[in-house]
C-alpha cells in the first residue's frame, strides 16, 4: 500500500513537472506549436511534401514541418511568414500537383482556418 502511494506521488510530480515545461512562452520566444485543427490540415494537404523524409530536397529545404519547433524563434517567423503567403496566393499545394490530386486542393474552410492561424502565429513570433 506505501509503495502504491509512493509510486502515484512521484507520478503526480512528473506529470506536473512536465506540464510546466509543455508551456514555453519563454522570453527567447513561443515555441511554435499547431493546434490539432491545422495539424490535421498540414498532415492531410502539405506534410507529404515537406517533411524530413520528402522525396523531393526543395520543398523540404523551404518549409519542413518536422523540424519547424526545433528552429530558433527568427527562423520560425521568417517560415511562418513564407507559409502564409502561399496561403493567400493560393500557390500551394503547387498546381501541377493538384491536376492530378485535385483532392488534395485547400478547401476554403482550410484556407480561412489556416490564414487565421498563420497572421496569429506571425504576430506572436513577431513580438
Ligand atoms: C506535391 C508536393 C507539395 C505539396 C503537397 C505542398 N507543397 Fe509546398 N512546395 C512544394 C515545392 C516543390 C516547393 C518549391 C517551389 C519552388 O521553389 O518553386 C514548395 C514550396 C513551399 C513553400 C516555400 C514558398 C517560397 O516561395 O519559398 C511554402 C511556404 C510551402 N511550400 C508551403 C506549403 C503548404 C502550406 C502546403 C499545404 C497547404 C504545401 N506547401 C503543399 C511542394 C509541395
Amino acid at each position: 500500500m506505501q509503495k502504491t502511494i509512493k509510486f502515484y506521488l512521484i507520478l503526480m510530480t512528473g506529470l506536473l513537472v512536465m506540464s510546466s515545461f509543455a508551456v514555453t512562452d519563454s522570453p527567447a520566444g513561443m515555441k511554435l506549436k499547431m493546434p490539432k485543427k491545422i495539424d490535421a490540415i498540414v498532415q492531410s494537404k502539405c506534410y507529404g511534401c515537406h517533411n524530413s523524409n520528402a522525396k523531393f530536397d526543395k520543398p523540404k529545404q523551404k518549409l519542413n514541418f518536422d523540424e519547424l519547433s526545433t528552429l530558433s524563434p527568427d527562423k520560425q517567423l521568417e517560415k511562418m511568414k513564407d507559409f502564409a503567403s502561399v496561403v493567400e496566393e493560393g500557390s500551394m499545394p503547387p498546381s501541377r500537383f493538384l491536376e492530378n490530386n485535385p483532392d488534395k486542393k485547400l478547401t476554403d474552410d482550410e484556407v480561412a482556418k489556416l490564414k487565421k492561424w498563420t497572421s496569429k502565429a506571425v504576430k506572436k513570433l513577431s513580438k
